[in-house]
């Protein structure tokens, strides 16, 4: 069995000076070395030896394992280094493209907002910011909602303390706009807003408002027609009919809500208008004298207009998306596609 042995050896030793590559030498390694191999083969004798002659077979066994283990090592590695060598010699290819690291973009809401921004720039409209969180007397008081008024429950808030709060519209940039300047003024105001509603497929507690605010010598409901009709057509297209509803909000009078014929279905009818055709999206009106009184304006001498829409449904309108939560989780599945 000695024999045996060494001349197994031999043999792996041979055929190992033949593999050409990594693969090949690790199969002559499982043929020898493996847990079935060659050399386990007669190690596994061992027991039908007499019993004098065990010990010494078993250390020459070791001693042959723990050689060709050595040997087929070394010579894996070299094989390896070659292989790499002349890969890079034959086929590095320099004008091969690089890996692309994946590029983001803006959230949908940012496009939506950017391009609300640019359509109403054209009309002379500039941008104008206010705070997130805010008193009483900005989000409700000066826009002529006094504290005992029941359209405040329209506009259930997220209070900090007593008399501060998280702003539920961004109305609140009319007054602050209307005490640091004086008439002309033509503004739009994207910004976040808040309001405690249970989060579902149309509410979320957070979601993002444009107020708009026109104020000068001569402004009336036909120039707010005039600019809303603009924009719709250039946001949704220039097929898209309007509709002005008579309604009610505080610091407007007098007040309207405005639908488009609805962008999913074209007018037919569909879940989205629920069957109707039309589809809200903003509030609307000429600016209250209490509004102007507010904040020390001659309501004699200027008139105004103000509209405000959420920018979600907007969006949601614009790409046919059916579900605000969409917008918040974070799903790059969704998010790319924008
Ligand atoms: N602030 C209102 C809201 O949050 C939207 C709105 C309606 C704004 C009519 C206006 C307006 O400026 O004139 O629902």
């Amino acid at each position: 069995m000695q024999a045996k042995l060494i001349e197994i050896q031999h043999q792996a030793t041979e055929d190992l000076k033949k593999a050409q590559s990594v693969e090949k030498a690790e199969q002559i390694r499982v043929k020898y070395l493996g847990r079935k191999g060659l050399v386990n083969e007669l190690i596994g004798k061992i027991p039908t030896l007499p019993l004098d002659q065990r010990a010494s077979f078993g250390q020459l066994a070791n001693k042959v394992k723990n050689e060709l283990q050595q040997s087929f090592s070394e010579a894996i590695q070299q094989l390896s280094a070659v292989k790499t060598e002349s890969f890079e010699e034959e086929f590095f290819d320099i004008s091969l493209p690089g890996i692309r690291p994946p590029y983001g973009h803006k959230h949908p809401i940012v496009q939506t907002i950017d391009e609300i921004k640019e359509i109403f720039s054209k009309l002379g409209f500039a941008v104008a910011y206010g705070p997130e969180v805010e008193t009483e007397y900005y989000n409700f008081e000066a826009l002529n909602i006094p504290p005992d008024h029941p359209s405040r429950d329209d506009f259930d808030t997220f209070y900090l303390d007593d008399d501060v709060l998280l702003r539920s519209q961004t109305s609140t940039v009319q007054i602050h706009i209307m005490q640091k300047q004086s008439p002309p003024i033509r503004i739009i105001a994207p910004g976040k807003v808040f309001r405690p509603d249970t989060i579902d497929a149309r509410h979320s507690s957070m979601f993002h408002q444009i107020e708009g605010l026109m104020v000068d010598e001569g402004v009336s409901f036909s120039d707010l027609k005039s600019v809303l009709t603009i924009f719709a057509m250039a946001f949704f297209g220039k097929d898209i009919k309007m509709r002005f509803r008579p309604s009610f909000f505080p610091f407007t009078e007098p007040s309207a809500e405005v639908d488009i014929s609805c962008s999913i279905c074209g007018g037919k009818g569909c879940s989205v208008c629920k069957g109707s055709g039309w589809v809200e999206i903003l509030g609307a009106g000429m600016v209250d004298p209490n509004v102007f009184k507010a904040v020390g304006y001659d309501s004699e001498k200027y008139t105004g207009f103000a509209f405000g829409m959420g920018v979600e449904r907007i969006a949601m309108l614009k790409h046919g998306i059916d579900d605000i939560r969409l917008f918040f989780e974070n799903d790059l599945r969704f998010l790319s596609q924008f």
